[in-house]
C-alpha cells in the first residue's frame, strides 16, 4: 500500500474512532442528529477527504474510494445503533411511566337510585292504581284559566294570594297545583270520571317545609253517588295501607275555592302532625265549569303533597334535602349495598 493510502487509511481511522465516541456520548434524537451531520453532512468530515481524492494518482483513486466508502458505511452504522439505542430507551421509560398495578383496589362506581320521592310517588300511584283510579296528565305550564279560573278562582278572588304563583308571558303561568288536570279530565271525558295526576308544582315560596318545585299527586272520583263518606273511607284507607293502622291521622274541616266542604289530613309526624292532603266535596260551580250537571253527578278530589309524605315515610325533617342532590343524603335511599 501506498504511503498516501496508508495515511487516508489512518485518517478514515481516526473518523471512524471519533464518531464512535461521539455516538456513544448522544442520547437525544436532536444531538445524533447533530454529531451524525458533523460527519456526513454535506459540511462534515469528509468533504476535505473526497476532495483530497483529486490529488491522488490517477491508479490509487479506486482503492481510496473504497476506503473511504467502508469508513462511511460504518459510521452510519454507528450512528444506527445509536438511534436504536435512544428508541429503545424513550420506549423503556414509556413503559415504566405507564405502568398500571393491577393489584391495586378499583375505584368503586355509585350507581344510582330511586330518588326518595320518586319512590314515594311510585309507591302512591301504584295504590290509587290498585284502587281504580286512572292515570291522567296535564301540562306544566299552564294557563290562568285552566289553574284558577275554572277552578271556581277568579282574578279577584283573596284565595289566589294563599299561592305564590311564577307568573309567564302573557296568561301562562307554572302550574302552582295539579288540580288543573281535573278540568282537563273532565272536560275530555262524560261522567264517570276517576283520575289521578302525578306532577310537578311551581310556587314562589321556601322554606324548611316549602320548596319552589314540589310534587303532588291529584285525585277525582265524578260519579252519580260518590260522597264525603267515599272520600273519607278511600283517604283514610290509603293512609293506614302507607303508614300501618296505627299512625294517627286527623281530618280537619277547611277551606278551598274548588271544594265544598273541604277538608285537609294531617299525619303524625314527630312530636306533632303534618299536613299531608287537601281535599273535599268537588264544587258545583266547577262542575259546572265543564258542562256537567251537579244535580245528577257529584264527586271527591284531594290533593296529596308527595314530598311531605316521603318525609313523613322517611322520618326526613327539612323538605330541601329533597332537592340538593347531596351524594350522602341520596345513598341513604340506594337498596342493595
Ligand atoms: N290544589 C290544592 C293545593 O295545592 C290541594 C287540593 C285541595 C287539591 C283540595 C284538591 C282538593 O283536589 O280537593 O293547595
Amino acid at each position: 500500500m501506498s504511503d498516501a493510502l496508508a495515511a487516508l487509511r489512518a485518517r478514515l481511522d481516526d473518523l471512524r474512532e471519533q464518531a464512535r465516541s461521539v455516538a456513544a456520548g448522544v442520547d437525544r434524537d436532536a444531538d445524533l442528529n447533530e454529531g451524525k451531520a458533523r460527519f456526513l453532512g454535506r459540511k462534515g468530515a469528509f468533504g476535505p477527504v473526497m476532495r483530497e481524492l483529486g490529488s491522488l494518482d490517477r491508479a490509487q483513486r479506486p482503492a481510496a474510494g473504497a476506503l473511504i466508502n467502508e469508513a462511511k458505511q460504518a459510521i452510519e452504522a454507528v450512528f444506527a445503533e445509536a438511534r436504536a439505542r435512544i428508541e429503545q430507551k424513550a420506549l423503556d421509560a414509556a413503559l415504566e411511566a405507564g405502568r398500571i398495578d393491577v393489584t391495586l383496589p378499583g375505584r368503586r362506581s355509585a350507581p344510582g337510585a330511586t330518588h326518595p320521592v320518586q319512590a314515594v310517588l311510585d309507591e302512591l300511584v301504584d295504590l290509587l292504581v290498585e284502587l281504580g283510579f286512572a292515570l291522567a296528565d296535564g301540562p306544566e305550564v299552564e294557563t290562568e284559566h285552566y289553574n284558577f279560573d275554572q277552578l271556581n278562582m277568579p282574578a279577584s278572588h283573596p284565595a289566589r294570594d294563599m299561592q305564590d304563583t311564577f307568573y309567564l308571558q302573557g296568561d301562562l303561568l307554572l302550574r302552582t297545583q295539579t288540580s288543573p288536570v281535573q278540568i282537563r279530565a273532565m272536560e275530555d271525558t262524560k261522567p264517570p270520571v276517576r283520575i289521578i295526576a302525578p306532577g310537578k308544582v311551581f310556587r314562589c315560596d321556601a322554606d324548611v317545609t316549602h320548596s319552589p318545585t314540589f310534587h303532588q299527586i291529584e285525585g277525582l272520583w265524578v260519579d252519580t253517588d260518590v260522597t264525603m263518606a267515599d272520600l273519607k273511607g278511600v283517604l283514610s284507607y290509603f293512609l293506614r295501607r302507607l303508614f300501618g293502622a296505627d299512625r294517627g291521622v286527623r281530618f280537619r274541616p277547611s277551606f278551598f275555592p274548588f271544594t265544598e266542604p273541604s277538608v285537609e289530613v294531617d299525619v303524625e309526624f314527630g312530636d306533632g302532625w303534618m299536613e299531608v292532603l287537601g281535599a273535599g266535596m268537588v264544587h258545583p260551580r266547577v262542575l259546572r265549569n265543564v258542562g256537567f250537571d251537579p244535580t245528577a253527578v257529584q264527586g271527591f278530589a284531594f290533593g296529596l303533597g308527595v314530598d311531605r309524605l316521603a318525609m313523613v315515610r322517611y322520618g326526613i325533617t327539612d323538605i330541601r334535602y329533597l332537592f340538593e342532590n347531596d351524594q350522602r343524603f341520596l345513598t341513604q335511599f340506594a337498596r342493595g349495598r
